[in-house]
């Protein structure tokens, strides 16, 4: 995923040209992976960011995320979504959730759980909405 140019240059340029959006802000990053998108909002500005991610590519996040001498605002944290209890809500959630045909194997379940527990009112959600279009052949 992380050398597919496309999906990497939509998040990037998502975060990095509103990064009025990120600074100062608290952000959830739902299904973290290696990190990246953490990262990014962390250069944004943000002031503290949860990097939630089951697997244990938390332990390789960690590590990047200290090799880029971000672990004062980036936390990583190795639990599934639905298990995560946090200290505080969230001004942001961002994450990579999409499958084929967006909904295959995805995690919108998840992303929408921690909506509904951790966003604060009037907090956002990158990306917020998405289109599916079709084509009878
Ligand atoms: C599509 S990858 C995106 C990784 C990273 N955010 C990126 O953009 O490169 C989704 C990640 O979410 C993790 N994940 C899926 N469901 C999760 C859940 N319920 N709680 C925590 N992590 C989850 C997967 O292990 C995987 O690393």
């Amino acid at each position: 995923m992380l050398s597919d140019d496309v999906r990497m240059q939509s998040y990037f340029r998502a975060i990095s040209e509103n990064e009025e959006c990120f600074r100062g802000k608290v952000i959830l990053d739902v299904g973290a992976g290696s990190g990246i998108l953490s990262m990014w909002a962390a250069k944004a500005g943000a002031a503290k960011v949860y990097a939630v991610e089951y697997t244990s590519m938390a332990q390789h996040a960690r590590k990047l995320v200290r090799r880029n001498g971000l672990d004062s605002i980036i936390e990583v944290i190795q639990s599934s979504v639905e298990e995560l209890i946090l200290p505080e809500k969230v001004d942001v959630i961002i994450s990579e959730w999409m499958g084929m045909v967006l909904l295959r194997e995805s995690m919108l379940d998840s992303v929408i759980r921690a909506r509904d527990r951790f966003l604060k009112p009037g907090g956002t959600l990158w990306p917020s909405d998405a289109t599916v279009y079709g084509n009878a052949i």
